[in-house]
């Protein structure tokens, strides 16, 4: 090959090198994301197709803390549609405590057995390892402010809890989760990594810290 040859072929600027070399970074850490690191909330973009808005760590922290004291020591806990509480609780470091992350985006299957598919579409499609009312405390937080996403989501928490329940959800659906599942609205507000448009709330059918 000859010089002028060697002076067609394309270079990249060392900008362009830069930006490539740090999405390849960012690639990688998605797919292999090592250490505490593959519990951080955002890790997996929220899609709001899916209706997908993370807490802010502040209120994840606070409802790992809650569903902790609530299961009690080597307890069993279920989080349903509420992956950032199931990320907070393993950032946390609870191994004492039985985890089971219900979710319908299969992304959140990096978690390995703890991840159990989850359509509340089909509220009792679960697999045969999810004993019936196995669950010290089940925390959910539905995809969608309806009252056919709440009633259906309630027969699946009603089915794994031995009784306590933490549900997050819009203000609006008070009546509604009062009604399916005895539930009644808390103190504490929990906000998320953007603002929304709704008021959102969490109810408790049990003592809770949250008042
Ligand atoms: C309003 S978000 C709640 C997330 C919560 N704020 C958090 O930070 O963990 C609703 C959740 O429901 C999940 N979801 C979407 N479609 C669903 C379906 N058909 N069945 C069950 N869950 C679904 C989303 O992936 C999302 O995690």
């Amino acid at each position: 090959m000859t010089d002028s040859e060697d002076d067609d072929t394309p270079q990249l600027s060392s900008h362009t090198l830069a930006a490539l070399q740090e999405f390849y970074a960012e690639q990688k850490q998605h797919a292999d994301p090592g250490g505490d690191d593959k519990y951080n909330i955002g890790i997996i973009e929220e899609n709001w197709q899916l209706s997908q808005f993370w807490y802010s760590q502040e209120t994840a922290l606070r409802l790992a803390q809650e569903v902790i004291a609530a299961a009690g020591e080597g307890g069993r806990i279920a989080c349903v549609s509420a992956p950032s509480v199931y990320q907070k609780l393993r950032e946390l470091h609870r191994e004492d405590f039985s985890i089971y992350i219900f979710e319908y985006d299969k992304r959140f299957a990096m978690y390995g057995e703890e991840f159990i598919f989850y359509d509340y579409n089909n509220p009792l499609d679960l697999p045969e390892k999810i004993v019936a009312h196995s669950f010290d405390i089940v925390i959910a937080d539905p995809p969608y402010l309806s009252e056919e996403c709440l009633r259906k989501t309630s027969e699946t928490i009603k089915y794994l809890t031995r009784g306590k329940i933490l549900l997050c959800t819009g203000a609006v659906m008070e009546e509604q989760a009062a009604q399916l599942l005895d539930v009644r609205m808390c103190k504490f507000i929990p906000e998320h990594t953007r603002n929304l448009a709704n008021e959102f709330r969490c109810y408790v059918n049990y003592d809770s810290g949250l008042d």
